[in-house]
C-alpha cells in the first residue's frame, strides 16, 4: 500500500484546536491495514501538534466504521493490530471524541469506545455482531462495554449481535449525548467545543471501575448455562461470556490479553470459516449476469393470482414492502377466505402488541380483493400462487396475456413445474419468470429466481430488485425440476429413506440431523408439511419413476392411512392432543419393520456419524450437478440456497462449503464407497470428479467470474 493510498483512507485537517480525523474506505469504512495505520499515525499527528487541543473521529459517507476487514480474516496479519490503535486512541493525551452517524459495528464501535467522549446522530446503529461471524469482538469490545453498559447489557449486546439506535445507545451508556441531523463534522466538533471550553477531562473507558463484582459473577453464571443451552453447538458464544467474566475478574490488560486468546481461538474455529462464507455469499447472489445488462422495470402494483398458503404470504411480503396489491381467487368464497388469510398474519402481529389497529387498517387500504381478471389490467407485476397443476397454471397464464398490459411482468410460484411450458401459454414469454417464494412467504428469506429460456434481461433484473424491495435473499435458478432447492432436496431426502430402509429409524435419523444443527430432520419436516403434498408428487412421478430405481415405500404406507403429520394428529411422530412436538411412534416403527421384511432387508445400525455422511453426499453430489448443468450460478448459490430455505446450519457455510471444509477427495470417495451398493443411485457428479482430479476445490468456482 503506497504512502498515498494510506492518506486518502484517512484523512487529517484541523479545524480550529480540533484535529478532525476522516475515514474514508468504501463502501463502509473498514478497518483493514491502512486504516489502522492511518488511524494511529493521525493519533501521533494530534500528540505532536501544539495547535491540536482535541481529535475528533468521523467516517466518510453513510458508516461511521463497520468493522474489522472481513475480508482480512484468516489472511496473515499486518500490524498494528486494531487492540493496538484502540489502545493508543484511548492512551492519547488529548481529548478524543468519535461522532457516529451511520453503523459503528464490531471493531467500529470498539473504536468508539475508545474514544473519551462519544456523541451519535439520529442514523447512527451501534452493535458489536462478531457473534454472527463467529467471532467476539476482538479489540477491547469485550472489556470496554462493560465498563460503559454494565455487565449484563453488555454481555446481550455481544450474544444477540443486536444494533442500537442512537437514542437506545445513549440510554444504554453507550453514547454522552443524541444530536440532530446528518452531519457528524458538524455535531461532533460542537460537542468537542463544548467539551474544551468546559475543561472536560481526557477520561478513558479503562478506568471504569465496575461495580458488585459477585452480583455480576453470579449473573455471569446464569447467562453462561443459558447461552450453552440456547446457542447448542456454536462455539464462540461461550467465549463471549467467559470475556466478560475476564472483564469483572481480572485487571484491564490482563482481560484485554485473555479476549485475545479466545478471539485467536474464534478466528481459528471453523464455523468463523462458515459464517464468514454465508455473509459474503448471501451478498453474492444478487450478483448477476443480467443485473449488468439491464436495468430493472419500474413497478409499483402488483396482483397476486391465489389465496392460499402462498398467495397469502407474499400479498403480506408486497404490502410490508410497501406496494399495492390486488387479490384475484376463484369466487366469493375463495377471495373472503384469502383475505382473511392476509388479516390472519396482521391480527397475530396485534395480538402480540406489534402492531396498531390503525397501522393495520393503513397497510389494508393498499390491499384490494377481487373475482375478476379484469382488475388486473394496470398492475405492473403478477405472481400467480394456484394450485400446482400444469393445466391450471396454463389456463391462469392465458387469462394473465388476455388482460394485463404489455410490460407487465408474469411471474409463476410454482415448486416444481416446467415454467418454459408456463410461459409458452402467452404471446409474451419473454415477460415471464418464477418467483419460488418458500413457505411461511412473509417469514422466509430465500427467494429463488427461475429463469426460463425466453424471459429479458430486464425481467430478470426486476425480479431480483423486488427481492431487494422485499427483503428477501434472491438466488438465481435455471429450470428443472424442483430447481436447486427442491431438486438437491429431492436426493438427500432418498438417502434418508434408503437409510431407514436399512436398518436406521426415523427417529434415529432425524436426531442425527439435529446433532449437526439443523433446527429439525427430515421426518419432522415431513410431518410439518403435511405428508401429503410429498405422497401427491409421488403419484404423479410413479409413471415415469425408473422401474431400477429403489424404491422406499414407507411414506406411501404411512399416507394410506391418512396421518399426514401435525395436522392428522399423526405421521411419522404421534402429536398428542394437537402438540407441537411429536412422540415416536411404535406402529410407525412396525411399518417399517414390515416394509423391511417385505423387501429381504436385514436391518443393520447406522451410527449418527455414518447417517451425515450419506446424507451430505447425496447433497453435495447433486449440488455438484444443479452447478455443472448452470442451474446455478456458482457452488455458492447452492450454499445460500440451503441456508436461508432449508435449514441448514449456519456455522457451517452450506453443503458446499461445508464439502470444501471435509475436502472434496473424502467425499468423492464416500460416494464411491456407496456406489458399491446401489450404483445407480451414487454416480459421481463429473463435476466433483474433475475439481477433485485438478486439485480444486468447489470455492475456487465462486471466484472465476
Ligand atoms: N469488512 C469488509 N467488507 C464489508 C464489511 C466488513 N466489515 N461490512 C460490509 N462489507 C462489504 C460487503 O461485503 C459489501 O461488499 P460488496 O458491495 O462488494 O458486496 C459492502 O461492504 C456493502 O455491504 P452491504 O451490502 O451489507 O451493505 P448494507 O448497507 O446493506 O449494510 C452494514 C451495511 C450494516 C455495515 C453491513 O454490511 C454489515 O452488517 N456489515 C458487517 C458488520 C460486522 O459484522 N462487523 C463486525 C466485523 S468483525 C470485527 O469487527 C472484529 C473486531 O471485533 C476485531
Ligand atoms: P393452496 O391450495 O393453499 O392455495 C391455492 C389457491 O389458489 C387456492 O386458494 C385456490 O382457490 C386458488 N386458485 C386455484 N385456481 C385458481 C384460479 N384459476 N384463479 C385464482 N385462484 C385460484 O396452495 P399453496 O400451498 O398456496 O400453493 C400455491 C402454489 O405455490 C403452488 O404452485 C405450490 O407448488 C407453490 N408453493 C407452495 C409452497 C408451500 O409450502 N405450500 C412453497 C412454495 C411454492
Amino acid at each position: 500500500m503506497s504512502i498515498e493510498a494510506k492518506a486518502s483512507v484517512v484523512r487529517t485537517a484541523r479545524q480550529g484546536r480540533v484535529l478532525v480525523v476522516t475515514i474514508d474506505n468504501p463502501p463502509v469504512n473498514a478497518l483493514g491495514v491502512a486504516v489502522r495505520q492511518g488511524l494511529q499515525a493521525a493519533v501521533e499527528q494530534a500528540e505532536a501538534d501544539a495547535a491540536v487541543q482535541a481529535v475528533l473521529i468521523v467516517g466518510a459517507g453513510k458508516a461511521f466504521i463497520a468493522g474489522a476487514d472481513i475480508r482480512e480474516f484468516g489472511q496473515p496479519a499486518q500490524p498494528p493490530s486494531l487492540p493496538e490503535v484502540c489502545n493508543r486512541i484511548e492512551a492519547c493525551g488529548k481529548l478524543v471524541v468519535a461522532a457516529i452517524h451511520g453503523p459503528a459495528l464490531g471493531g467500529g464501535l470498539e473504536v468508539a469506545m475508545a474514544a473519551h467522549y462519544r456523541v451519535a446522530l439520529p442514523a447512527a446503529k451501534l452493535g458489536l455482531p462478531e457473534v454472527n461471524l463467529g467471532l467476539l469482538p476482538g479489540a477491547g469490545g469485550t472489556q470496554r462495554a462493560p465498563r460503559l453498559m454494565g455487565v449484563r447489557a453488555a454481555a446481550g449486546l455481544m450474544l444477540s449481535g443486536q444494533h442500537l439506535g442512537a437514542h437506545a445507545a445513549f440510554d444504554a451508556g453507550l453514547v454522552d449525548r443524541v444530536a440532530q441531523g446528518t452531519d457528524p463534522v458538524a455535531a461532533g466538533l460542537q460537542y468537542a467545543e463544548e467539551l474544551l471550553a468546559a475543561n472536560a477531562p481526557v477520561r478513558r473507558t479503562r478506568d471504569i471501575a465496575i461495580g458488585d463484582k459477585p452480583a455480576a459473577l453470579a449473573e455471569l453464571d446464569a447467562l453462561a448455562a443459558e447461552t450453552a443451552k440456547k446457542t447448542r453447538g456454536l462455539f464462540s458464544p461461550g467465549k463471549i461470556v467467559e470475556c466478560v467474566r475476564a472483564a469483572v475478574e481480572l485487571p484491564f490488560d490482563e482481560g484485554l490479553a485473555r479476549e485475545r486468546a479466545l478471539f485467536v481461538q474464534c478466528l481459528d474455529s471453523p464455523q468463523r470459516q462458515g459464517l464468514i462464507h454465508a455473509f459474503f455469499a448471501e451478498r453474492e447472489t444478487a450478483k448477476i449476469p443480467e443485473a449488468k445488462a439491464a436495468a430493472p422495470r419500474t413497478f409499483a402494483a402488483i396482483a397476486v393470482i391465489g389465496g392460499g398458503t402462498m398467495g397469502a404470504g407474499i400479498t403480506v411480503s408486497a404490502l410490508d414492502a410497501g406496494f399495492t396489491v390486488t387479490m384475484v381467487e376463484r369466487d366469493q368464497d375463495s377471495i373472503a377466505r384469502g383475505q382473511a388469510n392476509v388479516e390472519k398474519v396482521y391480527d397475530g402481529l396485534i395480538a402480540k402488541g406489534r402492531m396498531s389497529q390503525d397501522a393495520k387498517a393503513a397497510v389494508m387500504a393498499r390491499y384490494t380483493p377481487s373475482i375478476s381478471y379484469d382488475d388486473i389490467a394496470h398492475v405492473d407485476l403478477v405472481i400467480e400462487a394456484v394450485f400446482e397443476d400444469l393445466e391450471v397454471k396454463k389456463a391462469v397464464f392465458k387469462e394473465l396475456d388476455r388482460v394485463c398490459k404489455p410490460g407487465a411482468v408474469l411471474a409463476t410460484n410454482t415448486s416444481y413445474l416446467d415454467i418454459d411450458a408456463i410461459a409458452a401459454a402467452t404471446a409474451r414469454p419473454q415477460d415471464v419468470i418464477g418467483l419460488h417464494f418458500f413457505s411461511p412467504a412473509n417469514i422466509m428469506k430465500l427467494l429463488e429466481i427461475v429463469v426460463p429460456a425466453k424471459v429479458s434481461a430486464d425481467v430478470v433484473a426486476t425480479a431480483f430488485e423486488l427481492a431487494k424491495r422485499m427483503k428477501k435473499i434472491p438466488v438465481r435458478a435455471g429450470v428443472c425440476d424442483g430447481f436447486i432447492g427442491n431438486r438437491i432436496l429431492a436426493v438427500y431426502k432418498q438417502v434418508a429413506d434408503y437409510m431407514m430402509e436399512d436398518g436406521a429409524s426415523p427417529y434415529e435419523i432425524d436426531e442425527a440431523v439435529r446433532a449437526f444443527g439443523y433446527p429439525m430432520g427430515p421426518f419432522q419436516v415431513t410431518d410439518l408439511a403435511g405428508g401429503d403434498i410429498g405422497w401427491a408428487t409421488r403419484k404423479r412421478r410413479a409413471a415415469t419413476r425408473d422401474p431400477k430405481a429403489r424404491y422406499v415405500e414407507v411414506a406411501d404406507r404411512i399416507c394410506e392411512r391418512g396421518w399426514f403429520g401435525q395436522k392428522t394428529g399423526r405421521g411419522f411422530y404421534l402429536y398428542a392432543n394437537g402438540a407441537r412436538t411429536g412422540m415416536p411412534d411404535p406402529e410407525v416403527l412396525a411399518i417399517v419393520d414390515a416394509e423391511r421384511a417385505k423387501k429381504g432387508v436385514t436391518p443393520r445400525k447406522f451410527t449418527p456419524e455414518e447417517i451425515m455422511r450419506r446424507y451430505m453426499a447425496a447433497m453435495v453430489n447433486e449440488g455438484a450437478k444443479v452447478v455443472e448443468e448452470g442451474i446455478a450460478l456458482r457452488p455458492l448459490d447452492v450454499d445460500v440456497t440451503f441456508l436461508s430455505g432449508y435449514g441448514f446450519p449456519r456455522h457451517r457455510g452450506g453443503p458446499m462449503k461445508y464439502a470444501d471444509m471435509v475436502g472434496l477427495p473424502q467425499v468423492l470417495a464416500d460416494i464411491r464407497a456407496f456406489a458399491q451398493e446401489d450404483p445407480l443411485f451414487w454416480k459421481p457428479a463429473p463435476l466433483l470428479e474433475k475439481l477433485v482430479a485438478e486439485g480444486r476445490n468447489f470455492d475456487s468456482l465462486n471466484k472465476a467470474d
